[in-house]
């Protein structure tokens, strides 16, 4: 695979294999047990061993994954969810009040466009889908009084479209809104938000980061400055006064996929390539949708913000239903998340 990038995490593998993943110092294992306990002892009232007290509020299993999330991404601070969903619901309802607007792309995952406006949406939170690449358009819906947070998915799931953080870190912060980067697709092996500029990353670590189809979980990632901080506060509450933890067996199984994410993500890119370029010529295939392409629409800012294409490939086949047209992405299409939005997935 062709490294070219901006900025490429150094030591990567390295952070992801060691970081909050220190030998036991009762017996020198070298992987850190997985506690199961709910609650802890004290050395007499309020004397915590370590900090921990009870399972809910910290683990040390899940502070293991949270450490080596938070060095992943180059951040300052991680928290680990139930799932992916459960991350983005801590983030937004730690960083938002009723009354605010949430401002996103038309193509977002739809699991998150239902949450936002499913359940979000009954609890007085709005929200602007729109073509993220109308940089106009993002810039006049973050303008509008009630609009706090911007909502980037980059690759997007699953129409692959590239968004750049950059630009839109710029856009957002001069409107005084957060930006929020979901990173499942492209994994911090391939794609530094924080770098760009975003204020929070947000993972399904179901996908690559778990990376073995054996765990459901979701991250919250937060850079390290006084702001971070802040956001810091507001997502650990959530996470604590809320409760959809990570189980110490889930967060085992996501640290150990996350050791190897470099390596697995380094064959994804190239085997993903491949394949996008074999399915150009497939007499079924109408188009192909992988940022590798140099024909795809986000080619050069893939190769820009990114390390890597990364794994994923979608493609519209010939044929289909001539009602509903062959675009994907009709200009101020809203079909697609609200059609998502019903499904059950
Ligand atoms: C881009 C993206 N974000 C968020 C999620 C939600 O994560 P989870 O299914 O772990 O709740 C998914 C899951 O499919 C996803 O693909």
């Amino acid at each position: 695979m062709t490294h070219h990038h901006a900025e490429s995490p150094l030591g990567f593998s390295t952070a992801a294999v060691h970081a909050g993943q220190d030998f036991d110092p009762t017996t020198g294992a070298v992987v850190p047990p997985v506690h199961f306990s709910s609650t802890y002892a004290q050395d007499g009232i309020g004397g915590l061993r370590g900090g921990y007290e009870y399972g809910r509020a910290a683990n040390p299993t899940r502070s293991s994954l949270q450490t080596q999330l938070a060095a992943a991404e180059g951040g300052g601070h991680a928290f680990s969810f139930a799932s992916g969903l459960a991350a983005e619901d801590a983030l937004i309802r730690g960083v938002m009040r009723p009354g605010q607007r949430i401002v996103m792309g038309n193509d977002a995952y739809g699991g998150s466009y239902r949450l936002i406006d499913r359940i979000h949406g009954n609890w007085g939170i709005a929200n602007t889908p729109l073509d993220l690449s109308d940089h106009d358009a993002v810039a006049a819906a973050l303008d509008a009084d009630d609009a706090t947070v911007l909502w980037v998915e980059t690759p997007s799931n699953p129409l692959m479209a590239i968004t750049d953080i950059a630009a839109l870190a710029e856009i957002a912060h001069s409107r005084s809104a957060l930006l929020v980067v979901d990173n499942t697709f492209a994994t911090p092996y391939l794609q530094r938000p924080l770098s760009l500029g975003a204020d929070a990353v947000v993972h399904s670590t179901t996908k690559y980061i778990g990376g073995h189809s054996d765990v459901v979980g979701g991250a919250v990632v937060l850079g390290s400055d006084a702001a971070a901080d802040d956001l810091a506060e507001q997502v650990g509450f959530q996470q604590f006064a809320v409760g959809a933890v990570s189980g110490p067996l889930d967060a085992y199984l996501t640290t150990r996929g996350l050791k190897t994410l470099g390596v697995r993500m380094d064959r994804h890119c190239s085997n993903a390539q491949a394949i996008a370029e074999h399915l150009v010529d497939h007499p079924a295939v109408d188009r192909v949708l992988y940022p590798g392409l140099s024909d795809h629409p986000g080619h050069e800012l893939a190769k820009a913000q990114m390390r890597g294409f990364g794994g994923m490939v979608s493609v519209q086949l010939r044929g289909g239903n001539p009602r509903r047209g062959r675009s994907p992405r009709a200009p101020g299409c809203s079909s697609w998340p609200s059609r998502w939005a019903a499904s059950s997935r």
